[in-house]
């Protein structure tokens, strides 16, 4: 049995944690989940944007499945996913991103991986007014934070006979930053001879991946960059309602989709819930729970090429609850 950090967090996330929590639960793979809530909500209620509750869950159970939090603009609200990522060290963003048959979607045949750093770059959060009028903001870059991410990437690889990585900068402007990270990317890789790494700039791999995604399998990026081309990457197979992720450390781990709590369709039971329930895949991995996870995928893809109980992100008109359900019956019956 494990035991779970589940975190629902704002918007459309008490929706799909719920979902994902019983596709989770259909597998067989018995969970004790230990519900605890962060966010606006919370905040709204109890005058704290993370109880310490959350915090002592998380240092007990280690791994973690947790929705979206809402970040309001302006000042006085830190990212609360930006905290805990660097709180913990989570700093390996892990997200695949596949093409599932059946999604009207000019390409077929993407399966890449993103590794975004996670703890650095410009979301370091250090902003000042230099005079009025004129705003300034640290990137910070370091030799560790750009190594063990691209190091990630590289085993990622190596492990799953991948042919190539692309390192992801804009060395040519950003000449001590991206160029910092550009050395360790080029320095890593010569240990993996048969790995070839793309460099490219990331104005250009905008462009390229729009033309021509298939000719990338790994993507290792700093921070913002991963942040950006995530939701790109997300829109050509289908929407964010796809794409799940990973935020790995060496003591913890926490699951989660690309998407934000999404205020414009959250209480419709209108939200895709796959990207959250494949969030939940990748936990089971996570945790060697190989064959449920498998189900899963399985469970979810035969769902989406049916067609029949998708939401309407997809073209379909399926609740939230009726696109899970019917993943769930598919579960149950592989
Ligand atoms: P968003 O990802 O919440 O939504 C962007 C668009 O995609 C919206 O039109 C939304 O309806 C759609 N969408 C997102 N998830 C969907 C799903 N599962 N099914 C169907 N459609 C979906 O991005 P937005 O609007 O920029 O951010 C909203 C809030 O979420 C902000 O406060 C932001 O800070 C926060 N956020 C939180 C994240 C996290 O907790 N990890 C990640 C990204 C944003
Ligand atoms: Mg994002």
């Amino acid at each position: 049995m494990y035991k779970i950090t589940l975190i629902p967090g704002d918007g459309i996330g008490p929706e799909i944690i719920e979902t994902a929590k019983n596709v989770i639960d259909a597998t067989g793979v018995v969970i004790e989940w230990d519900m605890v809530n962060a966010g606006l909500d919370v905040y709204a209620k109890e005058g704290i944007l993370i109880p310490q509750k959350v915090y002592d869950s998380l240092e007990k159970n280690r791994v973690a499945l947790k929705g979206p939090i809402t970040t309001p603009i302006g000042q006085g609200f830190q990212s609360i996913n930006v905290l805990l990522r660097k709180k913990y060290d989570l700093f390996a963003n892990i997200r695949p991103v596949k093409s599932i048959p059946g999604i009207r979607v000019p390409f077929s045949n993407i399966d890449l991986v993103i590794f975004r750093e996670n703890t650095e770059d410009l979301y370091i959060g250090i902003e000042k007014m230099i005079s009025p009028g004129i705003a300034e903001a640290a990137k910070r870059i370091t030799e560790k934070g750009s190594r063990r991410i691209i190091q990630a990437a590289f085993d990622y690889a190596k492990a799953n006979h991948k042919s190539k990585v692309a390192v992801v900068h804009k060395a040519n402007i950003m000449k001590l930053t991206d160029g910092l990270f550009l050395a360790c990317a080029r320095d890593i890789a010569k240990a993996y001879p048969e790995i070839q790494l793309q460099e490219v700039i990331v104005d250009n791999m905008c462009m390229q991946l729009v033309m021509n995604p298939a000719q990338f399998e790994v993507i290792a990026t700093t921070n913002l960059y991963g942040d950006i081309l995530s939701d790109l990457c997300a829109g050509l197979v289908g929407g964010l309602g796809l794409v799940p992720g990973a935020n790995i450390g060496n003591s913890m781990a926490i699951f989660e989709a690309v998407h934000g709590s999404a205020p414009d369709i959250a209480g419709k039971n209108a939200a895709n819930p796959t990207a959250v329930i494949l969030s939940g895949a990748m936990m089971l991995e996570h945790l060697g729970e190989k064959d449920s996870a498998d189900l899963i995928y399985l469970a979810v893809k035969e769902i989406i090429q049916q067609g029949e109980h998708i939401t309407k992100d997809l073209g379909g008109n399926a609740t939230t609850t009726e696109m899970s359900r019917a993943i769930i019956e598919k579960i149950l019956t592989l």
